[in-house]
């Protein structure tokens, strides 16, 4: 099955596991890239506001179609119990036109199954595997078997058109 994995990351934890899937998959992968400036406090406070307030933010065009992939695999980080503004953008501005999807998520500590929920609605289709990372334990290196069960959980062929 032809998937590319797309995914937004701040600090690199969700990075870290969008680069395992995609090697894993030998799929192709993109980075949601945006011109706000996220660093610092005044970056946190303001990534905390635009998923907190489901805001839409604007954001680059990735390289790459989805709708041209079998299984798109969408990672994000949790923002204020809320899905991160830059993905939230790429579902809403491809609602409707990708094929399956499947979703992942980086976390502090709480938000994944309210995120997966809000995945799903902006992108109007369900996913056809989750799989929810603690940020401590994807850099202390401990998610591997989780992965694989998210990896296995995929579908192995595309489906007729
Ligand atoms: C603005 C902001 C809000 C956050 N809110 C939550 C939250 O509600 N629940 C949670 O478990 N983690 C929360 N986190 C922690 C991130 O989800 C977590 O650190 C994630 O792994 C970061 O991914 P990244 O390194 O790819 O940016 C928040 C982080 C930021 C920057």
């Amino acid at each position: 099955m032809n998937a590319l994995v797309v995914y937004f990351s701040r600090t690199g934890t969700t990075r870290k596991v969008a680069e395992t899937i995609a090697s894993s998959l030998g799929a192709d992968i993109e980075a949601i890239h945006e011109s706000k400036d996220r660093r610092g406090l005044r970056g946190y406070l303001r990534s905390a506001f635009d998923g907190t307030l489901g805001r839409w933010v604007p954001t680059d065009a990735v390289d790459r179609d989805p709708t041209r992939y079998d299984l798109v695999i969408v990672g994000t980080p949790v923002w204020g119990w809320s899905l991160s503004a830059p993905v939230r953008s790429f579902l809403s501005n491809h609602a409707r036109r990708l094929h399956k999807v499947a979703f992942f998520v980086t976390e502090g500590g709480g938000g994944a199954r309210r995120v997966f929920e809000q995945m799903a609605q902006v992108v109007a289709a369900d996913p056809v595997a989750t799989l929810a990372l603690a940020q401590r334990d994807v850099e202390r290196g401990t998610v591997s078997s989780a992965i694989e069960s998210f990896l296995a959980a995929l579908p192995k062929k595309a489906t007729a058109p």
